[in-house]
């Protein structure tokens, strides 16, 4: 996996950012976090010694503008210092969708009122340090291990201190005038430097190609094993083909473009829903065994750990856009499944318990510390008890299933995943004296009630796995059975056990009351009955209260009982949903960025499609306009992929059923048209929405893809059909 993320050359003042998938390590961390790895963007331009920076100059003019369509970051700032001379920088900056170890930084520099004399120094920089630390301590994560720049080439090798990675980083450079770049000495950087004279008005060009590889990427071994001779052999065929660089990534973009747009007739709902796709598409693992963590690939915050987000938020939008990378995020999984079962006999149960955060080894990397609301360093007990990540992984693992038909999948890490996660369950689970099995001291999505009994969500996915499990272990006895037998003999599986998942998921405990009114924990209603503030919007944090009361009251963080009726909206009869959404919206006060997007899709469900586009708009714009005010942590991409969600299953109403697809469009006032690809078991198929009348074909792979529309089954086939 190449270079990938945000990247910040210099001239700012402001620390880079480069983060590269799949390298993680401890160091003096809490746990394994995402490395800051060394920065290839950095560059100093100084004129007449003095530094062109926002630290020592003015600003005149500023721009920065992202091409989410081809992937290309552009910034123009002019500069001026005491005597009033103006100096103009701009670039031009992508890291290739083509060839995901190549990037091209541009840059032109001009004097704009008097000759000078410039000095560009460009710096592989080993300095980077994980400095977005919730403990407020900067990490840093390797040592530099090799050096050197030459004549227009500089590398940089690194190693990560715990998991001992190798990142190579390695720069070349192209100037305008032919401008030789020398090296000089300086700290843990690779740093070349080029002088001249700057005439007044004259604009001079550099392009820097920059190079990584890591000890981690499988294609490695193409170069002989050594990120070094990777590096610099990208390198060699990057320098002064810029045109073409440039036309391969562009094209690469043009093609995932062509089947993960989604075409909304409303402007400002249209460029977002792009910037929701760009962030996802670019945050991807491409043929690296890795997932997406919490922030993408924007920072560190989190560490860069794989939550429950990226099976619940973002999975469905590559089910449906790039079924392989929705396979590879599970696959991520299944190959971390020996840790699962580890972390489950360390805790004294069996079958796989799955990390609550998860990194590089698959070991639970939750921080035993965290920073609470009051500035309180408390201890974090989630790794134990948010065991419901067990059951949406299961999840994932059923809709990747019924979206792909990927029976391949199934056979050899699917089934031995719900299986392994079914048997965790059983043995999580306590039977009372009446015969009623329970799931004590856990903590659901609502993280403000910690060591609850009961609450109804981890409950429902433990059953969902449970009785998934006893399905798929007689379907797949009765239609595979050699195979199933491979998997049953290889984790010791059999039919009494399976018979015992099933008396469980009977007879585990859904606490719900006559009026279909399910208490999110046992005891919940007991608790202090406080309102969220409903006065902007959203509802939020009431603030007459202190955020350490949370506790001992019914505020929610987070969609929690509400989260069953985004993932399995026809379980619940909707006068049950109506009930509980009524309850719930009055105190979630949405302080995880999750929820609003299922509260939107909650509201779908029962076609209210007005209420559910103002939590669409909060999930769809929360990073744009920085709604939670953290974004410089990096984008929510659970939002960002909830907000997807919301468009396509919700508003244009497409979603998976057993053995077919169904769709039931629900436009909100503003948007009267959506169009989209979507990918069904080996078929892509188009969909124009317009009001409620719905086209569809399928314009790639095969035809015959059943659809219900209005209670009725249609067949899509290449021409297309009109339903409503
Ligand atoms: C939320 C979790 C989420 C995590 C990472 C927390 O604040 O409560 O549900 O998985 O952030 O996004």
């Amino acid at each position: 996996m190449g270079l990938r993320g945000s990247l910040e050359e210099g001239c700012e003042g402001s620390h880079p950012g480069t983060y590269i998938a799949g390298v993680y390590d401890k160091g003096e961390a809490l746990s394994s976090e995402l490395v800051n790895a060394p920065n290839p963007l950095s560059l100093k331009i100084y004129v007449e010694g003095k530094p062109l920076s926002v630290d020592s100059m003015k600003v005149s003019f500023h721009t920065r503008s992202l091409n989410l369509k081809h992937a290309v970051l552009s910034r123009r700032t002019v500069f001026a210092d005491e005597e009033g001379n103006r100096y103009e920088y701009a670039s031009r900056r992508y890291v290739s969708m083509a060839n995901v170890h190549l990037g091209v930084l541009e840059v032109e520099f001009a004097s704009l009122d008097r000759d000078c004399n410039v000095t560009l120094r460009k710096l592989i920089d080993g300095g980077t340090a994980n400095t977005l630390h919730p403990l407020n301590q900067p990490v840093k994560h390797y040592r530099v291990v090799d050096r050197h720049a030459g004549q227009n080439t500089s590398y940089l090798e690194a190693e990560t201190f715990d998991s001992r990675i190798r990142i190579g980083v390695a720069v070349g450079v192209e100037s305008s005038e032919k401008l030789p770049f020398n090296m000089v000495e300086e700290g843990d950087v690779a740093a070349s430097e080029c002088s001249f004279l700057a005439e007044k008005g004259r604009r001079y060009k550099f392009t820097f190609y920059f190079a990584v590889f890591t000890s981690r990427d499988p294609d490695l071994k193409s170069y002989g094993g050594s990120v070094k001779d990777a590096c610099l052999a990208i390198l060699r065929s990057a320098i002064g083909k810029q045109e073409a660089a440039f036309l391969s990534h562009k094209k690469a973009w043009e093609e995932k473009w062509e089947t993960c747009q989604v075409e909304v007739d409303d402007d400002e709902v249209r460029n977002a829903v792009r910037f929701v796709i760009y962030h996802l598409l670019i945050a991807a693992p491409r043929g690296l065994d890795a997932s997406i963590g919490a922030k993408a690939l924007c920072s560190e915050w989190y560490g860069g750990h794989v939550f429950w987000d990226t099976e619940i938020y973002m999975l469905p939008f590559f089910l449906h856009t790039e079924p392989d990378t929705a396979r590879s995020l599970l696959m991520y999984r299944y190959r971390r499944i020996g840790k699962a079962r580890e972390k489950a006999r360390g805790h004294g149960y069996d079958g796989a318990f799955w990390p609550w955060e998860s990194a590089l080894t698959g070991e639970d990397e939750t921080p035993r510390e965290w920073v609470d609301v009051d500035g309180k360093v408390v201890p974090v007990h989630h790794a134990e008890r948010e065991i419901h990540i067990c059951g949406d992984i299961v999840y994932a693992v059923w809709r990747y299933y019924l979206a792909t038909g990927d029976l391949d999948f199934m056979l050899n890490a699917g089934l031995e995943i719900v299986f392994e996660t079914a048997r965790f369950w059983a043995s999580r689970v306590s039977r009372r004296p009446d015969g009623k099995y329970e799931l004590k001291c856990v903590t659901g999505p609502d993280e403000f009630h910690e060591c609850v009994d009961n609450n109804a969500y981890t409950n429902f996915l433990a059953r969902f796995t449970l009785k998934l499990g006893c399905e798929l272990y007689e379907r797949f006895g009765s239609d595979h059975p050699e195979e199933l037998g491979r998997v049953a003999e290889k984790i010791h599986l059999q039919g009494e056990e399976v018979e015992r998942w099933r008396e469980i998921a009977e007879n585990i405990v859904f606490p719900m009351d006559s009026n279909g009114l399910i208490e999110e924990f046992e005891g919940y209603f007991k608790l202090r009955d406080l309102r969220a503030d409903a006065s902007k919007g959203v509802p939020a944090w009431p603030e007459s209260v202190a955020p350490s009361e949370a506790r001992s009251t019914q505020l929610v963080k987070q969609a929690d009982v509400v989260m069953l009726f985004h993932l399995f909206p026809d379980e619940f009869p909707p006068e049950v949903q109506r009930v509980n959404l009524d309850y719930y919206a009055e105190r979630t006060v949405h302080a995880s960025s999750l929820s609003p997007a299922s509260y939107a899709m909650a509201y779908l469900n029962l076609g209210m499609a007005e209420e559910a586009y103002r939590y669409f708009r909060h999930a769809l714009f929360i990073d744009l306009r920085n709604i939670y005010g953290n974004t410089f942590k990096g984008v929510h991409a659970a939002s960002l992929g909830g907000s997807w969600q919301v468009v396509v299953h919700g508003f244009a109403g497409v979603r998976v059923k057993e053995g077919c697809l169904s769709v039931n469009p629900k436009l909100p006032r503003g948007i009267n048209r959506i169009r989209f690809k979507f990918w069904y078991r080996g078929s892509l198929i188009e969909f124009d929405v317009k009001g409620r009348r719905v086209e569809a074909r399928v314009v790639e792979g095969e035809g015959g893809v059943p659809i219900e529309h209005g209670g009725r089954r249609y067949t899509l086939s290449r021409k297309a059909l009109v339903l409503g």
